[in-house]
């Protein structure tokens, strides 16, 4: 039983008496405990070792108070179970030093028993729904299949994604095949992680606004559609599609429970899209967590009153950022939690 089930209230849609709140990134380099680990181990190595991603996963918990866990791993591992090497290399982020060009490439590319690849995090939820012991629920997630082509085929990070667009608009073929392989292999994972224990679990789509609608709809959506319709029987799904404020309706009719909105739309077009009927979270602006702490307080009330607080969960309108004091982070949980008292 859980203490504090305020998020997946808010997923069902029931009234709370306040929103529910937690940060996108929760878990990372704002915090001094955080770092503090990353002295001592490589990235994969804290993702791979269990109690490191158990106690990295509490961190946020036992300093800022959120409202939910998330599971400290990387959309990344994903690629890796797949075949495909991936380094993070500090200053420059992800690397894939041989990614996917070709047809010949594409051999190297599996659909993975995630029972075998990717053990380590379901012993990493069991772990942490262990040491949680009901404070808080657990949220499992993966990258969604078009922000996962991106890495495979560029390679490394980017602002455009240039090279992975060309791959789909040139060899289409190949690109829907990589595509299916990704969203096969997300939908065994996450039954998985919700098997070990996640109670939610949300879709990452960091690069689905730099698609067109209709090419958001072809490359993007059609396979988040495919993980939330084998998913959303087992667990809430909250799909986090960022700067494809144009298919809100669309993703709302996925029968995804709650859906990731940016700071780049107002509270009131982002309802006026997604309908009444599904749970919408988000969208300080991150960078804002840089602002005086009275402004954060002041702005977060403002948020929810926009938001109103019937389907309504707190949050960034993307991940933290490193260089957010610890002060601001608390500060802007501690507002939502004393809205309205
Ligand atoms: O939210 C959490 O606290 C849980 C853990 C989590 C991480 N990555 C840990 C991480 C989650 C949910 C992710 C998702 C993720 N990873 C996304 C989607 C969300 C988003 O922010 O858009 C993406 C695109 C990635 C890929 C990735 N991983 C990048 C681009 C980078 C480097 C840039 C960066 O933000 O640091 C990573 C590394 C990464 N993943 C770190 C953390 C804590 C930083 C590693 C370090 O330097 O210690």
């Amino acid at each position: 039983m859980l203490q504090n089930d305020l998020l997946l209230r808010a997923l069902r849609g029931e009234t709370t008496s306040r929103p529910p709140v937690w940060m996108m990134r929760q878990a990372g380099r704002y915090l001094p405990e955080y770092m503090k680990l990353r002295e001592k181990y490589g990235f994969f190595e804290r993702c791979q070792t269990p109690e490191l991603a158990c106690e990295i996963t509490l961190q946020p918990v036992d300093i800022i108070g959120v409202d939910a866990a998330i599971l400290f791993s990387d959309i990344l591992v994903v690629p890796q179970a797949m075949g495909l090497e991936v380094q993070l290399i500090e200053s420059k982020g992800p690397v894939l030093p041989d990614p996917i060009k070709t047809a010949a490439d594409m051999q190297r590319v599996r659909v993975p028993d995630v029972n075998e690849t990717l053990q380590y995090v379901f012993d990493a939820i069991k772990m942490i729904k262990q040491e949680l012991n009901g404070r808080v629920p657990l949220i499992g997630f993966a990258g969604a299949p078009w922000t996962l082509l991106c890495y495979m085929v560029q390679g490394k990070g980017s602002k455009t994604f240039d090279e992975a667009k060309a791959f789909c608009y040139t060899q289409p073929e190949l690109a829907h095949q990589l595509l299916q392989m990704i969203t096969d292999t997300t939908i065994a994972y996450l039954k998985e992680q919700i098997k070990a224990g996640a109670d939610t679990v949300q879709i990452f789509d960091s690069w689905g606004g730099l698609l067109s609608p209709a090419d958001f709809e072809n490359i993007s959506l059609k396979y988040i559609r495919q993980i939330v319709a084998a998913i959303k029987e087992e667990a809430p799904v909250i799909v986090f599609a960022k700067g494809a404020w144009h298919s809100l309706e669309a993703m709302a009719a996925t029968g995804a429970h709650g859906l990731g909105i940016d700071w780049c739309l107002s509270a009131k077009n982002a309802r006026q899209f997604a309908g009444d009927n599904i749970t919408l979270q988000g969208n300080y602006d991150p960078a804002k967590l840089l602002s005086p702490i009275p402004v954060i307080r002041k702005e977060v009330k403002e948020m929810i009153d926009s938001f109103g607080t019937k389907n309504y969960i707190a949050n960034l309108g993307h991940g933290i950022l490193p260089n957010v004091p610890v002060a601001h982070a608390k500060a802007f949980v501690d507002a939502v939690k004393e809205y309205g008292s």
